[in-house]
């Protein structure tokens, strides 16, 4: 458990899947396509090798981090933080955490997909993630326009 002024970093499952669609669905701008939906998660919650991380403020989850590990290579899925609770080092600390548990199961290289054009690619970059490639119309907005996907790279640990 790791703790940043009132925020307290702590694993989650199944049972809190209402409060990570909560925070999903007050993040990310439906414009993208980016959210996943509760269907989706719930089914990827029980899978091997997957594990979720909330950062609570209180009793409510404030954001969440979702990863995924197979054999020595982690990716996160998803990181999101509850708009109120932006800009106060939430989605850092989830990301640091990530990348703290992925090492601790064995990860060597950490990956993640990420619009082009989200600001999140600032904070990725800053922590050592650099593009290591592009998946052209990737996700598919509201309006039906299509944008590309970054795929970010860096090694575990460095
Ligand atoms: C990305 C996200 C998780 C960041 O959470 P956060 O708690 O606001 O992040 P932090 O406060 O730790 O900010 C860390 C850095 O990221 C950058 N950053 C994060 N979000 C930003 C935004 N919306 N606009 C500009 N910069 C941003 C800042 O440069 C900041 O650096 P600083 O501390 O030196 O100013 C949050 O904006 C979010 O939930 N976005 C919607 C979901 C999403 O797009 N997730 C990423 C793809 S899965």
């Amino acid at each position: 458990m790791t703790s940043e002024a009132a925020i307290v970093v702590a694993g989650g499952d199944i049972l809190d899947l209402d409060a990570v669609m909560r925070v999903m669905d007050d993040s990310f701008d439906p414009a993208y396509g980016e959210a996943w939906t509760a269907s989706q998660c719930a089914g990827l919650l029980p899978m091997p090798g997957v594990w979720l991380t909330l950062a609570r403020n209180g009793e409510a989850v404030a954001g969440f981090a979702l990863g995924r590990i197979v054999v020595k290579e982690a990716e996160l899925l998803l990181l999101a933080v509850k708009k109120e609770e932006w800009g106060k080092g939430i989605g850092k600390l989830l990301l640091r955490t990530f990348a703290e548990d992925a090492q601790s199961k064995g990860a060597t290289k950490l990956f993640l997909e990420v619009r082009d054009g989200n600001p999140a690619i600032d904070l990725y970059k800053s922590f050592g993630f650099h593009e290591i490639g592009r998946r052209p119309k990737y996700y598919t907005g509201r309006d039906g326009q299509l944008y590309d996907a970054l795929t970010l790279s860096k090694l575990a640990g460095a």
